[in-house]
């Protein structure tokens, strides 16, 4: 078990068959030595990436990201989530569903922040069905910049984002996939990696 399956056995509360809450540690109260820690894993597994920028969605992600950010040497842009349907031409735009909360945000990149040629390093706390992901990816795509690689912190591996962006054909490395968890007993089970 790596560092972070330690620290979710530890710490993640199962709340429901498909939700883990890790907001004592993750992406309400975080763990700055924890998030540190990632950020260095992170930057092992992409170490052979050419990587000019990192990109997260609001707002958990960017707290994370950050630190990848800074592991990099990079800036970090964060994509905006917005209900705005007026969106004038200075933005990058995605449509992303959440299946989670059952809404539709538009989410917006500034094209200020995102240029053809650049080689981005997409972060995120999570993954589930992979909306946000794929709508991180479609407007790196469209500023004519390479998604370099897709790090996840937790992916529920039961959910189909994993497989999704992997067929897809980019290079998603997740620290911790959940392939399991039961309410009743608390239990989580870790993909081997
Ligand atoms: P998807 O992007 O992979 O399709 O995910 P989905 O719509 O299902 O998830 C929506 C939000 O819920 C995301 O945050 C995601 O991080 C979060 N989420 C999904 N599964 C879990 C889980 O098991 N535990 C926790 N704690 N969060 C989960 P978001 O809407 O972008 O919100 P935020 O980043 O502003 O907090």
């Amino acid at each position: 078990m790596n560092f972070l399956e330690e620290r979710i056995i530890k710490d993640g509360v199962v709340k429901s068959s498909n939700v883990l809450k890790v907001d004592s540690f993750l992406n309400h109260q975080m763990d700055i030595a924890l998030i540190e820690e990632i950020a260095k894993e992170f930057k092992r597994r992409f170490a052979d990436k050419t990587v000019t920028k990192v990109m997260t969605i609001e707002a958990s992600g960017i707290g994370i990201a950050a630190f990848v950010a800074k592991e990099f040497g990079v800036p970090l842009v964060f994509a905006k989530k917005s209900k705005s349907i007026n969106i004038d031409g200075d933005v990058f735009v995605a449509e992303v569903e959440s299946f989670t909360h059952r809404n539709k945000n538009q989410v917006i990149v500034s094209k200020k922040f995102l240029h053809e040629g650049e080689h981005i390093l997409i972060i995120d706390d999570f993954m589930a069905n992979g909306c946000a992901m794929q709508g991180l990816i479609s407007i790196v795509e469209s500023a004519g910049a390479t998604v370099e690689g897709c790090g996840i912190v937790i992916e529920k591996g039961f959910q189909i984002g994993g497989r999704v962006i992997r067929n897809l054909g980019y290079h998603v490395e997740s620290l911790a996939i959940v392939d399991a968890m039961d309410a009743e007993t608390g239990s989580v089970t870790f993909r081997e990696q």
